[in-house]
C-alpha cells in the first residue's frame, strides 16, 4: 500500500501505478488550535497490538508493507510524515517503509556553530523511530543517510533531468554552479546521449542565505545553448548568479535544471530575469516546473 504525504500526492500515485500497489487515500486535517492529523482511514486498523494486523485496500488481504511518501518540504510536512508512520504501525503493517523524495533540512547537515544542532541528524532521528527502512532522493550530501537508524538509500535521479530538455541544443554545455554538483552536471550530459557536450563548473561562494558570489570557469560558452544543472533550486540566488555571468559572455540559450525544485519566495522571477529560457524539475517537489517524475528510479529500489 501506497500512502501519500499531502505535498507528494502526484508522485505517490506515478509510485502506486509504477509497482502496481494501491494508493490509499490518506486525510489531512487540523484542529482549531492549529494542530495536525493526518489519517489513513484505508489502514483498516485492527488494534496494532492485538496482532490483527493492518488490510489491504481492495482485496482485503493483510497489508505487507506501507510505503509512506512525503517530501519534508515544511515543518508541518514532517510532523504530517511522523503521524502517518504511526498510523501504519498502529495498523499493524509487517513493514513501514518511508520514502522521502526531497528531505527536508538535509542541507544542515553540520552545527555552523557552537550550540547549533545538527538539524538534519535530528530529523533523521525523529523520521527513523518508527520506520523499518528510508529512501530518499539526490540528497545534497549522501552522508546524511548515516543519520538514520535504520538502512537508508540515497537515490540518484539525475539521469532524468536530461528528458524534459530540447532535442535540438547547439554545441552544449552542461555545468554546474559549484564543484560539489559536477557529477550531476555529467550526468544530465551522458543522459542527454548525443555524445558530445562540454562538462565544467563554477567557484562559489555563499555569503549568506541569499547572496552567492560565482566565479565563472575558462570554458567558451560564445552562441553555445548550455544547461546548468544542480541538486536543488532554492532561492534562486546560485543559478541566478551563474545564469548572469554567463549572459555577461554571449551564451546562446539557457535552461537549468535540478532534482528538487524548491523555488522558495521569487526564485522563478530571478531566474526569469537572468535570462533563462526554461526551468526543469522533478516532482520530488510538487511544482509546475515539475516535468518529470522519479517514480521509476524510486520503483527501482523497492
Ligand atoms: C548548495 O551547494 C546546493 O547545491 C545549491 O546550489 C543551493 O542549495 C541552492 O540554493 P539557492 O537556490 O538558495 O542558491
Amino acid at each position: 500500500m501506497i500512502i501519500s504525504g499531502a505535498a507528494s500526492q502526484a508522485l505517490a500515485a506515478a509510485l502506486a501505478r509504477e509497482l502496481e500497489e494501491p494508493l490509499a487515500r490518506a486525510e489531512y486535517d487540523r484542529f482549531p488550535d492549529g494542530e495536525l492529523l493526518a489519517a489513513v482511514p484505508d489502514l483498516a486498523d485492527s488494534g496494532g497490538d492485538s496482532g490483527k494486523g493492518g488490510e489491504d485496500i481492495n482485496t482485503n488481504t493483510k497489508t505487507d508493507r506501507a510505503i509512506i511518501v512525503a517530501s519534508t518540504i515544511s515543518s508541518d510536512a514532517h510532523l504530517e510524515l511522523l503521524q502517518l508512520q504511526d498510523a501504519a504501525r498502529e495498523a499493524g503493517v509487517s513493514e513501514v517503509v518511508t520514502v522521502l523524495p526531497y528531505m527536508g533540512y538535509a542541507r544542515q547537515d553540520k552545527a555552523f556553530d557552537a550550540g547549533h544542532p545538527i538539524s538534519a541528524r535530528a530529523v533523521a532521528r525523529a523520521i527513523s523511530s518508527t520506520t523499518d527502512r528510508v529512501l530518499t532522493v539526490t540528497p545534497h550530501e549522501e552522508a546524511v543517510c548515516e543519520f538514520f537508524e535504520p538502512t537508508a538509500t540515497a537515490i540518484d535521479a539525475a539521469d532524468r533531468l536530461a528528458e524534459p530538455l530540447p532535442d535540438d541544443l547547439t554545441d552544449p554545455v552542461f555545468l554546474s554552479p559549484d564543484a560539489g554538483a559536477i557529477d550531476l552536471a555529467e550526468t544530465v550530459r551522458d543522459a542527454y546521449g548525443d555524445g558530445s557536450g562540454e562538462t565544467d563548473y563554477f567557484e562559489k561562494v555563499r555569503h549568506s542565505g541569499t547572496e552567492v558570489e560565482i566565479t565563472p570557469s575558462d570554458v567558451d560558452v560564445t552562441g553555445r545553448d548550455v544547461v546548468v544543472a544542480d541538486d536543488i533550486i532554492a532561492t534562486g540566488s546560485t543559478m541566478s548568479e551563474a545564469v548572469g555571468v554567463l549572459q555577461e559572455r554571449g551564451v546562446g540559450r539557457v535552461f537549468v535544471t535540478c532534482v528538487h525544485p524548491l523555488l522558495a519566495s521569487n526564485a522563478v522571477t530571478k531566474l526569469s530575469q537572468a535570462g533563462v529560457e526554461a526551468i526543469y524539475g522533478t516532482d520530488t517537489i510538487e511544482r509546475q516546473q515539475s516535468a518529470v517524475s522519479v517514480a521509476p528510479s524510486i520503483a527501482a529500489e523497492l
